[in-house]
Order: C-alpha cells, then structure tokens, then sequence
C-alpha cells in the first residue's frame, strides 16, 4: 500500500536573479513500513523535501499525498490538523517545550487534539524509550540522548502516518546514536511505522530498507537495499 506520492515536486526559494530551485521536479512513492534514507551533500534540498512531506511548508509546484488526502489542498487550519495526527517530527535539536516535563511533551500532540490519552498506549511508549524514571523532569533535566527519545514519543503518540526525521542522531555520540536508531528501527519494524530519515552517516543509510539519493534538488538515485 502507497502511504506517500509525490508527483512534480519543486520548491523555490527568493525572487528572480537571487532565485534557488531547492527541490527541482522531484517524483516518488513510499510504501506503507519502509524505512527509507535521504542522503546528499549539504544545501542538496534534503530538509526542504522533509518539510515539504511534513506539510511544515508549501512547495511551489507539485503535490503530495500522504494516505489518501492530497495534502496541499487542505486550507491552514485542516493542515495544521492533519500535520499533528499524520505526521511525526523528528528533529536534530529536539525542540521539546521547556516548560513541559516528560509526560506532557509527549502527549501535547494528543491534547491540542482533544483527544483522550490512551494509558495503555501511554506506558507502552515511555517503556520502550526508557523513560520510566524521567517522567516530571523538564528537557533541560534530561541528556541528550533522552530529551531525542522523549521527542520520538512525541511524534509516535498519535500514530502517524509517517515518521520524518531530519539526522535524529546528528547531535547524540555514538552510543546514544545507537540506541535511537535502534529505537526507530523497534517501532518500524515491530509496528510497520513508516519512517523517511535524512543522515550524512552512511553506516545509518545502510540500515534503511531504501536510500534515495539527493542533488541539486534532484532524485540522483534510488535504491532497494533491503526488501
Ligand atoms: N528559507 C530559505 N530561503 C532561501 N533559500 C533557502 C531556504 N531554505 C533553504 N534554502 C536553500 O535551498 C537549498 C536546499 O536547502 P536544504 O536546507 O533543503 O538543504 P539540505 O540538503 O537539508 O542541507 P544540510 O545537509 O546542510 O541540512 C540550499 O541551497 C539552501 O540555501
Ligand atoms: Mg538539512
């Protein structure tokens, strides 16, 4: 099943002599499950496709379908709906609310929602990231390494339709990186989570089950690693 298309995708940036084609003509499908890799060299237009499939931006020609809703058809506010039941941010930096502890950074998706937090649900979550014992601190109690776990409940707590990541251990030491992708990998396979994740580290590309590659705002290349 088809959980993301894209057809003609650009995105521009500024206006006439200053203009930059950021993503140029860009097509692709993704399957339902697949983890998928985008790498490419700095300023490729790696972060502008993330955005783009996010619905965090809007392109300048071209469309994308997540499920079966033709995403930039949909006026602000049904985006911005959209956005916070279908599709999970990840980024480098986290960008947990200060102010929010554990708990609450992770359910606000739910609760900007309306919608009753599942406790079942809840507890399966913290478990699996190991949260357990950091519930009421606040981000800036929490390490590196725990503040991305905490960010990965956030985008897993409304069961998206995709995962985003932009480089999710690009800030973490190994160990920590690790473990994430080790995290992201348990919640893709174990609950078919569809994940699309930009990494500069090749031996992350390689975990994927497909890694496109990026330049110039262009699809270069497009590979199966893994079935
Ligand atoms: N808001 C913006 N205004 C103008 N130009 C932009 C803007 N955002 C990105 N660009 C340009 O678009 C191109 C693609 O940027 P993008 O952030 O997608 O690259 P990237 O592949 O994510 O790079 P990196 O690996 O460094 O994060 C770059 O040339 C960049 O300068
Ligand atoms: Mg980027």
């Amino acid at each position: 099943m088809k959980i993301v298309k894209v057809e003609h995708l650009s995105k521009e940036y500024g206006s006439r002599e200053t203009i930059v084609k950021a993503l140029d003509d860009v097509s692709f499908t993704i399957d339902k499950g697949e983890f998928v890799a985008i790498v490419g060299a700095s300023g490729s237009g790696k972060s502008t496709l993330m955005h783009l499939l996010g619905g965090v931006d809007q392109p300048t020609s071209g469309k994308v379908w997540v499920e079966d809703t033709d995403m930039y058809t949909l006026d602000e506010t049904q985006l911005a709906i959209f956005r916070r039941r279908q599709i999970g941010l990840i980024y480098q930096f986290y960008n947990l609310i200060p102010v929010l502890n554990v708990e609450e950074n992770i359910s606000l998706p739910l609760l900007l929602d309306g919608h009753q937090i599942d406790q079942e649900q809840f507890e399966r979550i913290i478990k699996s990231l190991k949260l357990e014992q950091r519930r009421t601190h606040l981000p800036n109690q929490l390490s590196g390494g725990q503040q991305q776990r905490v960010s990965i409940g956030r985008a897993l707590v409304s069961n998206p339709a995709i995962m985003l990541a932009d480089e999710p251990t690009g800030n973490l030491d190994s160990k920590n990186s690790e473990e994430i992708m080790s995290l992201l990998k348990h919640f893709n396979k174990t609950f078919n989570q569809t994940l699309v994740m930009i990494t500069h580290d090749e031996d992350i590309a390689l975990m994927a089950d497909r890694i496109i590659a990026i330049e110039d705002g262009r699809i270069i290349r497009d590979e199966r690693i893994r079935s």
